[in-house]
């Protein structure tokens, strides 16, 4: 089969759709990821080329379509445990903060969580402590690509996933299959996932008094324009005195002045003012 070629005016006008749409900005060298990822689909739905889908996908008003063509330019890596010293910060400074100021309420969401992953360690850990009241800890997981919600919501991972997770909680929080990893109902049911779109006002205007977000690894594939509107708006979801935890590769230097960056353990945590 001969491999479909995107010529350069239709990547640009494919790439100026999903930045508008979602915030995320497809560089020249990662043409050739948009490329494959969307060559399958076009066939399978037997467009003759970019240029055609792009315009059925602008212009038909077919949801399921755009929903699959959102899938197909996300990007969901993720898995347990991962950059633990978030975790570490937010239950040995944050949660102990929370407690002595009288509050026994956690509302924490992570925003752009993938397959769950995320959201699902924070539970764990949280029902290490023996909380798990919904009422005190309330957790929330979002993200536009709705196919990743669905596998959030199942819980059965791949050994990929759970490869961070230590083996006494692996024991017992999951189900192993010899395939695959079945998370416990008891974690499961401390998550709510729901799709929103970072970029989208509206749908971002309903997220307000969050104690703590963790938006990480999710703004790196935003511009600087993009990652300055989507930190605003989660500034504007966070209670005063909320923390803001961003990937370990990341940084809101030059993106935002409204946090105070704050060092603990040689990791930095923003805080709204
Ligand atoms: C690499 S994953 C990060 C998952 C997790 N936060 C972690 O650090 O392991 C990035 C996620 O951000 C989501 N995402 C990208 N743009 C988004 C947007 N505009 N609104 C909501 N989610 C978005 C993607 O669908 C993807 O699931």
């Amino acid at each position: 089969m001969e491999a479909m070629r995107l010529d350069e005016t239709v990547f640009k006008k494919l790439r100026d759709f999903i930045y508008e749409r979602t915030g995320i900005y497809i560089s020249d060298s990662k043409k050739y990821l948009l490329e494959n990822r969307l060559q399958r689909r076009i066939l399978e739905r037997g467009f003759r080329g970019y240029e055609e889908y792009l315009y059925f996908i602008q212009y038909s008003g077919e949801e399921a379509e755009l929903k699959r063509f959102f899938d197909a330019v996300t990007t969901n890596e993720t898995y347990f445990f991962r950059e633990p010293q978030h975790f570490d910060i937010l239950f040995e400074h944050i949660v102990p903060e929370i407690k002595k100021s009288g509050r026994e309420r956690y509302r924490i969401w992570s925003a752009g969580c993938s397959t769950g992953e995320e959201p699902y360690t924070i539970s764990i850990l949280f029902k290490e402590m023996n909380m798990t009241n919904p009422f005190n800890v309330d957790i929330t997981g979002t993200d536009l690509n709705e196919t990743v919600l669905e596998t959030a919501k199942r819980g059965i991972y791949s050994s990929y996933s759970v490869r961070n997770v230590p083996r006494t909680y692996l024991k017992k929080y999951f189900k192993e299959n010899g395939v695959s990893y079945h998370l416990d109902d008891r974690i499961k049911k401390m998550v709510r996932f729901q799709k929103v779109n970072l970029v989208d006002e509206f749908e971002m205007n309903r997220f307000r008094n969050y104690d703590i977000i963790f938006c990480r690894n999710v703004l790196i594939y935003f511009d600087d324009k993009a990652k300055k509107k989507v930190v605003s708006l989660l500034y504007d979801a966070l209670r005063p005195g909320g923390y803001l935890f961003v990937g370990a590769s990341e940084s809101l230097h030059n993106i935002t002045r409204a946090f105070k960056p704050l060092v603990i353990n040689k990791t930095v945590v923003y805080k709204r003012g």
